[in-house]
């Protein structure tokens, strides 16, 4: 069989079985194009919950599966790819945070969103890249303790000057890797074009960007710009897809080094799997666990609305 007939066979399974797709921004162009949703985690989580689908099947990472099992417990929500975690969602731990919380009495901990289930239980507000600055500033607490993400975190921290913010030392292993150097090639490379960034990228990096912002904001303002030419600061994918949508312009990848193997994992026949054989991994979380992460979730749709 080749692309398209399993792309067929995917979308009369997902009818059949009343069964949503929704994939990540940086999945494979084959299998955005057949899900039902596209768009950055927060967009994603908005739309699993409003869903009228019994079954919902993530192409992305872990995280974004729990996420919307959180928003919507009495749906089957499957991880097309199991070994698909998210290396930042992975450094952090309850216990971890738990003990950091004491040496911060008093300030409210946001999470960004790319968190296991379980951490957010002990987190008072999560955010995403698209949604952080908005709704840091809407904290009434001056006081912020931001987890896991560094970069995401002193990129806020910029934008929010009245806050007092509290960073750990985490972050996106793949983004975070990207240096000045990489940048000052990529800008020798093609002179004149935009560069455009994701706030995971180290301050250094974000501060050379024409525009810094999520998947999403990446997206649109490629799409809206008078410019022709980019360089795209996130998972290569973006760029790919950018491509597509745009053919009348230019866009490069700013380094090989973001690409993520983990939003790589997933495959077109991984998805085909999940509905023809019963593949993925269905994903439980403990009521308690359900109950307490969505508190933080609920938080950030309120303070981001
Ligand atoms: P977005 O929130 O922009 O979708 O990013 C998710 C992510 O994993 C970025 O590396
Ligand atoms: Fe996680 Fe980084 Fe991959 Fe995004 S790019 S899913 S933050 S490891």
């Amino acid at each position: 069989m080749n692309i398209s007939g399993l792309q067929n066979e995917i979308l009369r399974l997902k009818k059949e079985n009343d069964v949503c797709i929704l994939a990540h921004s940086y999945q494979a162009r084959e299998i955005c194009e057949i899900a039902d949703y596209t768009g950055d985690s927060y967009k994603l989580s908005v739309d699993a919950s409003r869903a009228p689908n019994k079954t919902i099947l993530m192409c992305g990472v872990r995280f974004m599966a729990e996420t919307c099992k959180i928003l919507s417990p009495e749906k089957r929500v499957i991880l097309a790819q199991p070994f698909a975690g998210c290396a930042m969602a992975d450094q952090m731990d309850k216990a971890l945070i738990t003990e950091v919380k004491e040496r911060y009495p008093g300030y409210t901990v946001v999470a960004y969103i790319n968190t296991t289930a379980e951490l957010k239980t002990v987190c008072d507000v999560c955010v995403t890249s698209s949604s952080a600055v908005k709704i840091v500033e809407n904290i009434e607490n001056k006081d912020i303790l931001f987890i896991p993400d560094c970069n995401l975190g002193a990129y806020v921290a910029e934008k929010c000057p009245d806050k007092n913010i509290k960073l750990l030392n985490g972050g996106c292993p793949i983004h975070a890797c990207v240096s000045v150097d990489d940048v000052k090639k990529a800008k020798a490379a093609y002179p004149g074009a935009r560069l455009l960034v994701h706030p995971e990228c180290v301050p250094a990096v974000c501060a050379m960007a024409d525009y810094v912002g999520s998947t999403s904001g990446i997206m649109d303002y490629a799409q809206k710009s008078d410019a022709k030419e980019f360089i795209i600061g996130t998972e290569i994918s973006i760029a790919e897809h950018l491509q597509y949508m745009c053919p009348e312009k230019t866009f490069h990848i700013l380094s090989l080094k973001l690409i993520c193997p983990n939003m790589k994992a997933t495959t077109l026949v991984d998805v085909y799997n999940c509905l023809a054989k019963g593949g993925g991994e269905d994903i439980t979380l403990e009521p308690q666990v359900i109950a307490d992460a969505r508190r933080c979730i609920d938080e950030m749709i309120r303070l981001g609305e």
